[in-house]
C-alpha cells in the first residue's frame, strides 16, 4: 500500500518543489492539501488532482490519517501547526528555518523526541547531488581541513518579514558548513554589517569545529546576483562548486582541474532534482515507510545549526552592530 501524505501549505517553495517531489514517488499518495488561501488551495489540488480539499489541517488530519505531513510555509505561521502535528504523533518534513528562535527549535525537538517523532527539515544542500560527489571526492584525501559557503543575493530591501536573514537564508550556509566540516560547532567568530537597509544584510562568521576543522560564511543580500558557492578543502584537493550550476575539482596541483555539471551529476533539468529536494523528501518517506528515522536533518541536528545562528545573532549585540 501506498504511503499516504498531506501538505498544510500551497504557497511558493512549496509548489516550486516540494510537491513535485512527493508528486515524484509512485509508492506515495497524497491524501489531502490544506491552505487558508482558497486560490491557491484549488490551483494546486486541481494541478495535483488531489480531491480532498480543507481549510482546517487538524480536520484533515483527523479525516484523512495520513502517515506523514509536509508543513510548507514561513515560520510564523507554521510553528503551531507543526507542534500540534508532533503531538499527534504524526511524522513531519518542515521548511528552514525550524522556527523563529532557538527556543522554537528547542520546544520542537523536545517534543519531537518525546514522541519519537520522525522529522525532516528542508536544508536540502546536504542531499544536492553535485555538493555531495564533490564532498565524496574530498574526503578520498581526508577530512575537510576548511570550507568557505557564500550565499549572495541582489536584494537591496529591508527585510520586513517575521524571520531575519540571518535566520532565514543563513540558517542554509550554517547548515551546509555543518555537514562538510563534520564534528561539532567549539568556537564562533562573527561579524556583520547594515548594507543600505536598517536591518542585517551581510554576516560573516569562522566556525571552529572540535575534528579541527574550519568553516567560514560569508553572506550578503546587497551583493550582484543570486548564488550559492562552496569551496572545499582537503590535503591535496579542492572543490568550488556553484551548487546549482558547475563544479571545478582540483586535485594535486592539477590547474586544469576537472569539471561538472549539477543537472548532469543529477541526471535531471528538473530543479526539484537537482536541487537536492527531491533527495530530501525521499529521505522523509523511506523513514516513515520503513519505521526508522534516516533523515539528513531531523530536529535535534537542525537545533544545533539554530544555535549558531542565535550565536551569531548574540554577537552582532554585544557587538553594539
Ligand atoms: N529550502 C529552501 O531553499 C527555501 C527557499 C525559499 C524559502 N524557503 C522556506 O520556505 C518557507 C516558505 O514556504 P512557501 O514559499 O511555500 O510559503 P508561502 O508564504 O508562499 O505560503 C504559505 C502558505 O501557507 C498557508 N497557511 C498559513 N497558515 C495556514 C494555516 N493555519 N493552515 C493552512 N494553510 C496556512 C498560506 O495561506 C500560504 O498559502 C519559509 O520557511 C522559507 O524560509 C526555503
Amino acid at each position: 500500500m501506498n504511503t499516504r501524505i498531506c501538505f498544510i501549505g500551497a504557497g511558493k517553495m512549496a509548489n516550486m518543489v516540494h510537491y513535485p517531489s512527493a508528486a515524484s514517488f509512485n509508492d506515495v499518495d497524497i491524501a489531502g492539501v490544506c491552505d487558508l488561501d482558497e486560490n491557491r488551495l484549488k490551483e494546486t489540488a486541481d494541478q495535483y488532482n488531489i480531491r480532498n480539499r480543507y481549510s482546517d489541517y487538524r480536520k484533515m488530519i483527523d479525516t484523512e490519517k495520513p502517515d506523514g505531513v509536509y508543513a510548507i510555509g514561513p515560520s510564523n505561521y507554521m510553528y503551531d501547526i507543526i507542534r500540534w502535528c508532533i503531538e499527534q504523533k504524526l511524522p513531519v518534513f518542515c521548511e528552514k528555518p525550524l522556527g523563529l528562535n532557538y527556543h522554537q527549535a528547542q520546544m520542537l525537538t523536545e517534543l519531537a523526541e518525546k514522541n519519537k517523532v520522525i522529522t525532516q527539515v528542508g536544508h536540502q544542500r546536504r542531499s544536492s547531488p553535485i555538493l555531495g560527489k564533490m564532498a565524496e571526492r574530498c574526503r578520498t584525501h581526508g577530512p575537510v581541513s576548511h570550507a568557505v559557503c557564500e550565499f549572495y543575493k541582489f536584494d537591496m530591501n529591508p527585510m520586513y518579514g517575521a524571520c531575519d536573514h540571518i535566520h532565514d537564508d543563513c540558517s542554509h550556509s550554517v547548515d551546509t558548513i555543518r555537514w562538510i566540516c563534520g564534528g561539532d560547532v567549539t568556537g564562533v567568530e562573527s561579524t556583520c554589517k547594515r548594507i543600505g537597509t536598517p536591518d542585517i544584510n551581510w554576516v560573516q562568521s569562522v566556525l571552529h569545529f572540535d575534528n579541527g576543522s574550519t568553516g567560514i560564511i560569508i553572506n550578503s543580500w546587497a551583493s550582484g546576483r543570486r548564488v550559492f558557492r562552496l569551496e572545499l578543502h582537503s590535503p591535496g584537493i579542492y572543490a568550488d562548486v556553484e551548487i546549482e550550476n558547475k563544479a571545478y575539482l582540483y586535485e594535486n596541483g592539477n590547474y586544469e582541474g576537472e569539471v561538472f555539471d549539477a543537472k548532469e551529476v543529477s541526471g535531471s533539468d528538473e530543479f526539484f532534482i537537482y536541487g537536492g529536494f527531491q533527495k530530501k523528501s525521499r529521505e522523509f518517506i523511506d523513514s516513515v515507510q520503513s519505521g526508522t528515522e534516516s533523515t539528513s536533518s531531523p530536529f535535534r541536528d537542525v537545533l544545533k545549526t539554530m544555535k549558531v545562528i542565535e550565536t551569531i545573532t548574540a554577537q552582532t549585540l554585544t557587538q553594539g552592530i
